[in-house]
């Protein structure tokens, strides 16, 4: 039961639906635009904004569906579908192991393993991003928010995988994070 929820969450999980959408819709190689990321924030920086909003949506939906399918399906094992859900969004075998910073994914599976940690995350993200329009610092904080939040609402049991996760979204950011401590990061919606 946990290899199913693992594999499952990760398989869902893999879809890169930023790559695929912007592919779909002529919008460009994200690869080769601006940060080089799959995720919503580099789709928005080929000036689609629908795209972004739709790659937001789907990478978060993806999280909480991997989640839900192993509560209902496949009896339980949530936490490991969620860490395969983010698993498989960064380390896609699609993309050779090649994929996003797992963010939103990250807030889909909040979301699902318990709807408090998901709406804590949501508001330290969107909180972050209001006060800075850095996009990656409103990610990270999130991160780093879920498991303590997971603590506070009751759901101990779910900091592990999300402490774990919290970790793995800071390594996968630490290019962002040289480009915080020199000054360099961009704004949202720059072009850059
Ligand atoms: O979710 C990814 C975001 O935190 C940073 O994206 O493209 O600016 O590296 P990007």
């Amino acid at each position: 039961m946990l290899v199913q929820s693992l594999v499952a969450g990760y398989l869902l999980g893999s879809i890169p639906f930023g790559l695929l959408l912007t592919r779909l819709t002529g919008a460009g190689d994200l690869r080769s635009i601006g940060s080089g990321n799959i995720g919503a924030t580099n789709v928005l920086r080929t000036g689609r904004k629908g795209l972004a909003a739709a790659t937001l949506l789907l990478d978060l939906a993806k999280g909480a569906l991997a989640v839900w399918l192993a509560r209902e399906f496949i009896g339980g094992f949530e936490a490991a579908a969620a860490f395969g859900a983010v698993i498989g969004h960064c380390f896609p075998v699609w993309l050779r192991f090649k994929g996003g910073k797992g963010v939103a994914t990250l807030m889909g599976v909040a979301l699902g393993l318990a709807w408090p940690i998901g709406l804590v995350y949501a508001v330290v993200w969107l909180g972050m991003l209001a006060l800075t329009r850095v996009s990656s610092l409103g990610g990270m904080s999130a991160a780093v928010a879920a498991p303590l939040a997971a603590l506070a609402t009751g759901h101990a049991g779910y900091a592990p995988v999300l402490a774990a996760l919290a970790v793995l979204v800071l390594w996968l950011h630490r290019a962002n994070i040289a480009r915080l401590r020199a000054g360099t990061e961009p704004k949202v919606g720059s072009k850059k």
